[in-house]
């Protein structure tokens, strides 16, 4: 194995990281207030050395032009960038993270206290990150044609009543789900102690789950492993027993 060092920053680091290199996976950057400039960087340099495919960690969301987190919105714009390059794409188009579940509701708590978030009755078709990482790699290991959109998520979606139900199940103690008003959340998050920015964008964040945006089901990632993906009962079981 051979690692070339680029960051995304550094547009020179980024023209020597590329040399000899067929496919790029971009995985998006954890900047997220500067990262598609970043990500635009990464494709010129893309572009300029002629690579084959350019893939692209995305996320799987209904419609970015109602989304109340912004900050969402760079993914879809990387896309556009993606597309204009005129190079050939894969955009993998990832549904929220299984392993994220622990910290949105709150840790152990949670088993305590139950799960208050603004979450409404959405549903997200929650899978876990090793195995879009796994389907990620099989994509890319195929010699593929033209120009790929996949969406990353299990092969059905989940509210956070299921969540509860899960825990419940887990823990031998009942864990309720109530679902909270989305300022009422942004307030207590600020009494905790977070900035006014961060409370807004993670409130948001959790509004677009209740306005139905990850409530997204495909049979690509089943597909790409070749196996049903790992389902809430079993991956709450694993990431809580760890
Ligand atoms: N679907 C979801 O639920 C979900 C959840 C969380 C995150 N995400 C998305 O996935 C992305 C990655 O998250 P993650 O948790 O997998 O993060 P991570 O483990 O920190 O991975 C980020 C990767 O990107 C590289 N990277 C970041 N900034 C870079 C830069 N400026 N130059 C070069 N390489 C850079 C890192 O390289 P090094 O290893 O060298 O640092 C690392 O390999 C996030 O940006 C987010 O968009 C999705």
């Amino acid at each position: 194995m051979t690692i070339h060092i680029g960051t995304y920053d550094d547009i020179q680091s980024l023209d020597r990281a590329m040399l000899g290199i067929e496919t790029v996976l971009l995985i998006a950057g954890t900047d997220e207030e500067n990262r598609v400039n970043q990500h635009q960087n990464v494709v010129n340099a893309a572009k300029k050395a002629s690579i084959r495919r350019i893939a692209y960690t995305s996320r799987a969301l209904r419609d970015p032009a109602t989304l109340v987190n912004q900050l969402m919105k760079g993914h879809f714009q990387t896309e556009d960038y993606i597309k204009a390059s005129e190079l050939p794409y894969t955009l993998f188009e990832n549904i929220l993270y299984m392993d994220a579940i622990p910290q949105f509701v709150g840790g152990d708590a949670v088993f305590e206290r139950g799960i208050h978030i603004p979450a409404g009755q959405g549903r997200v078709a929650l899978a876990l990150r090793s195995e879009m990482g796994e389907a990620i790699a099989n994509a890319l290991a195929t010699t593929a044609e033209g120009n790929l959109t996949y969406h990353l998520t299990n092969r059905e979606s989940y509210s956070f009543y299921d969540v509860a139900a899960v825990l419940t199940n887990l823990s031998g103690k009942p864990v309720t789900y109530t679902p909270a008003e989305p300022a009422t959340f942004e307030t207590q998050l600020i009494g905790r102690g977070l900035p006014d920015v961060v409370a807004r964008r993670i409130t948001g964040f959790i509004t677009d789950i209740a306005n139905g945006q990850e409530d997204i089901v495909s049979l690509d990632l089943e597909n790409l492993l070749g196996r049903k993906p790992t389902n809430l009962k079993q991956g709450l079981t694993l990431l809580y027993t760890r």
